[in-house]
């Protein structure tokens, strides 16, 4: 039986995130640039967008560039921004032939005019397609997204809006770049690191981690499956005991 069979179709997570990590140890492996490992990470980037359309997954996240990303070396930040573009161009018709719909958070006026123009239209091209929704986060961080959102509540009460009182969880997530999109019950990260890494904080406080050694320019479907059976395999308690869940 393949992994994939191994799946039960109704234990799927809705929106799985990954942090892709491990591109530049994977170049510098084979004697080459940081460069070469982001050019091949984009094969593991289409290879995961396909199988998590395939099995249904409505939401998949991926950590493409985070604000701390800026302080890379010039050359390395300008090439990915080439990369972003090309790759949007290039991917669009798979995105269109596996129905899926393209989205971004984060700071997206920050990128360059190129990147946006090329995300602008990918994003308006596929707004109608009603599989998997692949949200890429570009200059984005966690933090920023809080700070943007606790802006927001702010002013909100200043203008009296809100009220202090009904300040929840719920109108705190609608604050999100996120907001709309259920929160991850996944959360991937590759190449051995086992950090979150200033990435979807608020929305990970129930998520089941998940962390391999592959590098990311090796991770395939299968890797994919194995994580996703890993996940099938937990409990989820939210708080609760183990038998309160088994009732
Ligand atoms: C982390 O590896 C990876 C990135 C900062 C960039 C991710 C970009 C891609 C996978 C290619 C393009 C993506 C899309 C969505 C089109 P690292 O450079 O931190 O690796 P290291 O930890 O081994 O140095």
């Amino acid at each position: 039986m393949s992994l994939k069979d191994e799946l039960k179709q109704d234990r799927l997570p809705s929106h799985v995130a990954i942090i892709m990590d491990g591109n530049g140890r994977w170049a510098k492996k084979r004697g080459n640039s940081r460069m070469f490992g982001h050019k091949h990470g984009v094969t593991a980037v289409r290879e995961v967008t396909e199988s998590a359309a395939e099995l249904g997954i409505n939401f998949l996240t991926l950590y493409a560039f985070s604000t701390e990303n800026w302080s890379r070396p010039k050359t390395e930040v300008d090439a990915l921004m080439s990369l972003l573009v090309s790759t949007i161009s290039s991917e669009t018709s798979t995105l269109m032939k596996n129905n899926v719909k393209l989205n971004a958070i984060g700071c997206t006026e920050s990128l360059p005019s190129s990147v946006q123009a090329k995300l602008d239209t990918c994003i308006q091209k596929t707004s109608a397609n009603t599989g998997l929704t692949l949200t890429l986060a570009l200059s984005y961080s966690s933090r920023w997204e809080i700070i943007e959102a606790v802006k927001q509540i702010a002013a909100d009460v200043k203008d009296n809006q809100l009220n202090i009182d009904d300040i929840s969880a719920d109108v705190i997530s609608n604050r999100m770049a996120t907001s709309g999109i259920p929160d991850p019950e996944l959360m991937i990260r590759t190449s051995g690191e086992h950090r979150i890494s200033n990435f979807l904080l608020w929305q990970l406080a129930y998520s089941e981690l998940y962390f391999c050694d592959i590098l990311w320019p090796d991770f395939r479907r299968d890797d994919f499956y194995r994580a996703l059976l890993d996940f099938q395999g937990r409990e989820r308690r939210f708080g609760k005991t183990g038998d309160q869940i088994k009732k």
